[in-house]
């Protein structure tokens, strides 16, 4: 394993609680079709939107795969992370 996501379905929401790729595999396109797969699940699942609270250091990935920022959550070290949606 290289790499893997964790999907919580909400309806009417689903949240993408982890998105991790290793390492040494890291900027090889893995997070994108890991994400894109989590997008076509949270689209089976009949959820009008994905949510997630990004690490700060993903957001520019995040952003890039289309979410937007919606505002902040805090994370549970106490630090304010973005909290961002992507709508399905
Ligand atoms: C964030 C993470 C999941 C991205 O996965 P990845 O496999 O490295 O990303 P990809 O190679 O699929 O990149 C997809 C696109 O996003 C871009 N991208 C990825 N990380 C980026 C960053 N930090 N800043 C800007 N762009 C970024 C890539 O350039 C690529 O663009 P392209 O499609 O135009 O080529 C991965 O880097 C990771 O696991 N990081 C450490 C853990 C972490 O922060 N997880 C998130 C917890 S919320």
């Amino acid at each position: 394993m290289i790499g893997w996501y964790r999907l919580l379905i909400r309806l009417p929401g689903v949240v993408l609680e982890d998105l991790w790729v290793l390492p040494d595999y890291i900027g090889k396109g893995v997070g994108k079709k890991l994400f894109e797969h989590a997008i076509g699940q949270a689209k089976q699942s009949g959820a009008e939107r994905l949510e997630l609270d990004a690490d700060p250091n993903a957001e520019p990935f995040y952003t890039k795969m289309g979410c937007r920022v919606v505002g902040e959550s805090i994370s549970e070290w106490g630090r304010a992370i973005p909290h961002m949606i992507y709508d399905l």
